[in-house]
């Protein structure tokens, strides 16, 4: 099976093209620079942006499910997060595939509740636009009609994978943070036993 892959080149993306091939699968990294990622076995990286529709269908074919794991990195306009993901999910309703995995945030939506008082302050100011950037990717996310899995990390971190984590549906509990290798196992799991379908577990 191959994975398409939105954000190859990033923290958690890099984890997760090392996670996927470990596991089997093939994979196609939509990346804009080659560079970042060299020459991975078992990674075919496609040049492009993920605005530009016609390399985002390039990324997708001959693949059975998609990973987005963008970020606003730079040389980007504000709404690149739901207009990717919009394209994302133009591409594949052309290209007929159906599951798709989304990165966000802990604090999107009714997940508010689960982050600190401090991180909810943060949200409300220095971080205002990147949270409303992932309320509207995530909005077009829910309304698709594809079979889809919105996951919600609390903090990122760098550290060594613990292979442990914690994952679930109940907005009543206090995320944590997670670091980007067991979050990038997480994402690998999501593709291979298909769970979560139109859910958004934390992962902490
Ligand atoms: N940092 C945290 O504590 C935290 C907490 C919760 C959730 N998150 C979210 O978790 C996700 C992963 O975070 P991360 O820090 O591991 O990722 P990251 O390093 O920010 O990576 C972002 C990825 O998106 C790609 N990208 C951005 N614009 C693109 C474009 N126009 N076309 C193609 N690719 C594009 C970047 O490519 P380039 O290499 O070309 O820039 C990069 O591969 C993000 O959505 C982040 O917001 C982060």
């Amino acid at each position: 099976m191959r994975i398409a892959v939105f954000g190859g080149t990033g923290g958690t993306g890099r984890r997760f093209l090392e996670a996927a091939t470990d596991a089997g699968y093939g994979v196609k990294a939509l990346v804009r620079n080659p560079n970042a990622i060299g020459e991975m076995p078992g990674v075919v990286p496609v040049v492009g942006n993920v605005l530009d529709g016609g390399k985002v269908v390039l990324t997708l074919s001959e693949c059975e499910a998609a990973v987005v794991i963008l970020g606003r990195t730079k040389g980007n306009p504000p709404d690149v997060l739901a207009v990717g993901t919009d394209l994302v999910i133009k591409g594949m309703a052309k290209m007929g595939l159906r599951r798709l995995i989304v990165v966000t945030s802990l604090g999107v939506g009714e997940s508010r509740a689960q982050v600190p008082f401090v991180f909810k302050l943060l949200m409300n100011t220095v971080w205002k636009k990147e949270m409303q950037a992932k309320e509207a990717q995530e909005r077009i996310v829910r309304e698709s009609e594809t079979d889809w899995t919105i996951v919600r990390p609390g903090g990122l971190t760098n550290d060594v994978v613990a292979g442990s984590y914690r994952i679930g549906t109940d907005t009543g509990t206090v995320g944590g943070r997670v670091s980007r290798g067991d979050l990038a196992s997480f994402l690998v799991s999501l593709v291979r036993d298909g769970s979560h379908v139109r859910e958004t577990p934390y992962v902490a």
